[in-house]
């Protein structure tokens, strides 16, 4: 008899032991949700369910820290140190921790609300969306009552181009301004009509200022980069026929993602990360290895500087940096150090 309510007690306790994991396994999981299917009346906010997953967990949209503030975009999640792939509105600032991004209930759109601006679509769509899907590929994509396909991140390249992501032509990647500012920066990649792919200084899309071509230019019809799951890089033209390959050898490795990505300092760069057994990126292969090709990298009174891996701007002599650390405003006289 004296067993009983032993056991009693003994369950009660297994029971709250078992409920404290599952409350603190769904408070865990609610940082970051597994949805499929994102239905309409959804939301996230900076602080607590921050971003939807994917599937395998790989890619989230939703909310990101940046600076002080927050963005909305998706990001390689499923790796140590989470990476921005796309950005929604990059140039409008970050929102403070009380914003909500939100797929109405109502009307089906995609909108961030915060207290004191206006609501901000984050999808410029025309017709309503009854669901979203964060996919496996990284994709972001909304979709209406028909299972039809009304808008998608890939469609709207900022400044990466991921594995099964086409950059169709005439369309920019555009780099961003500074490693850890996402907004837009100071060179482009463009894939133009005449099947060239190019790289230009923002302001002065002319054959005079580009400082990197495919050269697969007049060779037909429009035509797309591509980037494919093994780490193949190559421009197809409007028939589906390969007309040149950007990468000298296949990768194909188990395992391993790829990220094309036109960098802050202008340079066009394919990284790799092993899922398994890294916690870094590394650059398999970029457009040039002198990183003061980009015309403009470096402010007025400014020269560049080629080093390891990054490029440098110092002044010219006798001047000293406007802004320390600051390579885009430039230097100006020095007269202190002329006296
Ligand atoms: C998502 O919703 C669509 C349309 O309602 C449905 O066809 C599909 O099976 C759903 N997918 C999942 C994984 O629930
Ligand atoms: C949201 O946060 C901002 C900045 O922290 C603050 O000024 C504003 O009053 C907050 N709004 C609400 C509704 O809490
Ligand atoms: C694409 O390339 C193939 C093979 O070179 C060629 O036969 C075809 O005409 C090209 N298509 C266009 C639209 O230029
Ligand atoms: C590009 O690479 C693929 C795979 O290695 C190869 O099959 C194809 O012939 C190459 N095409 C050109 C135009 O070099
Ligand atoms: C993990 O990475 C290290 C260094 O990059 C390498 O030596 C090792 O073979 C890798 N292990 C596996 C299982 O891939
Ligand atoms: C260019 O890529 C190579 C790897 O192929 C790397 O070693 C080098 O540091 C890169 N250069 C720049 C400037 O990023
Ligand atoms: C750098 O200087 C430029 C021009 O003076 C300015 O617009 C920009 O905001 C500055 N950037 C930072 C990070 O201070």
């Amino acid at each position: 008899m004296k067993s009983k309510p032993l056991f009693a007690v003994s369950s009660l306790l297994a029971a709250s032991i078992i409920l404290f994991f599952v409350l603190s396994i769904s408070s865990l999981a609610s940082a970051q949700q597994t949805q499929s299917n994102i239905s309409r009346g959804s939301s996230l906010t900076p602080t607590k369910t921050s971003s939807w997953l994917s599937k395998s967990g790989l890619y989230a949209f939703g909310f990101y820290q940046r600076g002080n503030g927050y963005s909305v975009g998706v990001t390689l999640a499923g790796i140590p140190k989470k990476t921005v792939v796309w950005t929604a509105n990059r140039d409008v600032p970050p929102v403070s921790g009380n914003a909500t991004l939100l797929l109405t209930d109502t009307d089906g759109r995609l909108i961030l609300q915060t207290a004191q601006d206006q609501d901000t679509y984050i999808a410029d769509i025309q017709q309503t969306a009854s669901y979203a899907s964060m996919l496996d590929k990284g994709n972001f994509v909304l979709y209406n009552s028909d299972g039809g396909i009304i808008w998608q991140s890939f469609t709207h390249p900022t400044f990466t181009l991921l594995p099964t992501q086409i950059l169709p032509a005439p369309n920019d990647l555009s780099s961003s301004l500074f490693e850890t500012d996402q907004s837009t920066g100071i060179f482009f990649l463009r894939m133009q009509r005449d099947r060239n792919l190019v790289l230009y200084p923002i302001g002065n899309p002319v054959p005079e200022y580009s400082y990197w071509q495919s050269e697969t230019y007049d060779m037909g019809d429009k035509g797309s980069l591509n980037l494919d799951l093994d780490g193949r890089l190559y421009i197809l033209n409007a028939t589906g026929f390969t007309s040149k390959n950007l990468t000298s050898r296949v990768f194909r490795r188990r395992g391993t993602i790829f990220m094309l990505k036109i960098d802050w300092d202008g340079l066009l760069r394919l990284y790799s990360h092993d899922l398994s057994n890294s916690s870094r990126w590394s650059i398999l292969c970029n457009n040039t290895n002198d990183g003061c090709a980009p015309r403009g990298l470096c402010g007025f009174n400014m020269f560049c500087v080629s080093s390891d891996q990054k490029p440098g701007c110092r002044c010219l002599p006798g001047f000293a940096e406007v802004n320390q650390g600051n390579r885009t405003s430039g230097c100006e006289r020095n007269f202190a150090a002329e006296s």
